[in-house]
């Protein structure tokens, strides 16, 4: 079920996935689907959207330091409290038999429970993308899901060098996909519906803004009319293709258009 209410949780478990990138785990029983989203309250910071990276009863959702909010969830440890709101969100659909993963960064963390539901019985290959090998997590969970794994790094200090979208170029000039199913930077993504209109391969695109709600009421997550939080975040590469503002333009917090 679906709740707007601010649940306090204990979280039950903090790991540190790489450098900077953790996973908080906390027990909830409300039913969640790969791709869905929470939002977190850090206890006298601030509250902000996060994907789930686990969404069975025992539930995680997996950060990047970045600012003050993940700074102050970064510090918290085992039997510590925070707040969580939602679940929220659409989320990713298992489409035919073959699934190409795209996960650049952090957008790994909002991919991976897709990959877990989704590629045993499938066939299924992951390209996994990072600036450096010091940002590479969850390929071992992409593999054990039952994913071939394929890694870039930026900077060629893990895998292959150079973008992860090249080697999902290569990857689907050799072989069919019946979707693909993606996450990270903005201009990365375009790149990625780019690419599925070229190869014509429909995609599932998680997109991010910057949410104050949560629930399709302030309407500060405004993608081209549409509500990131309430008609997405997953949205077709088709119709990201035709928004003016995806890989172009953000709502700053306080509502202005600014470049990305
Ligand atoms: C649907 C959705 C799912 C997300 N899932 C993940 C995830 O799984 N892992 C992860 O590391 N990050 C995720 N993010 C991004 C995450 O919410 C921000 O990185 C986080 O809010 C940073 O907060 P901060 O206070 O630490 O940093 P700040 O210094 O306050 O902000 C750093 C940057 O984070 C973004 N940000 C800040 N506040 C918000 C907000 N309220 N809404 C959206 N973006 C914000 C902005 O781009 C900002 O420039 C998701 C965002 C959305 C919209
Ligand atoms: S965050 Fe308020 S409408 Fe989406």
């Amino acid at each position: 079920m679906h709740t707007g209410k601010l649940e306090i949780v204990e979280i039950t478990d903090i790991t540190e996935e790489c450098a900077d990138v953790f996973t908080v785990m906390y027990r909830d029983r409300t039913k969640a689907s790969p791709g869905q989203f929470i939002m977190v309250w850090a206890p006298g910071v601030n509250e902000v959207p996060m994907s789930l990276s686990f969404i069975g009863d025992e539930k995680g959702f997996t950060f990047r330091v970045l600012g003050k909010t993940t700074t102050a969830l970064s510090r918290l440890g085992k039997g510590d409290r925070i707040g969580v709101r939602g679940v929220f969100g659409n989320s990713f659909r298992p489409v035919g038999s073959r699934i190409l993963f795209i996960g650049g960064g952090t957008g790994v963390a909002s991919i991976i429970s897709a990959a877990d539901l989704f590629s045993p019985g499938r066939r299924a290959v992951a390209a996994i993308g990072a600036k450096n090998r010091d940002g590479i997590f969850f390929a071992g969970r992409m593999k054990q899901a039952g994913a071939d794994v394929l890694i870039s790094t930026d900077d060629g200090s893990q895998g292959e060098k150079g973008f992860v979208t090249a080697v999902a170029r290569r990857v689907l000039e050799r072989e069919d996909f019946d979707t693909i199913i993606a996450c990270g930077p903005e201009l990365m993504l375009r790149r990625v519906a780019e690419l599925a209109s070229e190869f014509r391969t429909p995609a599932q695109i998680s997109t991010e803004r910057f949410m104050k709600c949560g629930i399709g009421i302030c309407d500060a997550c405004s993608l081209n009319g549409a509500l990131v939080c309430r008609d997405g975040p997953v949205f077709d590469g088709e119709f990201l293709l035709g928004c003016d503002d995806f890989g172009r333009y953000r709502l700053s917090p306080c509502g202005a258009r600014v470049p990305i």
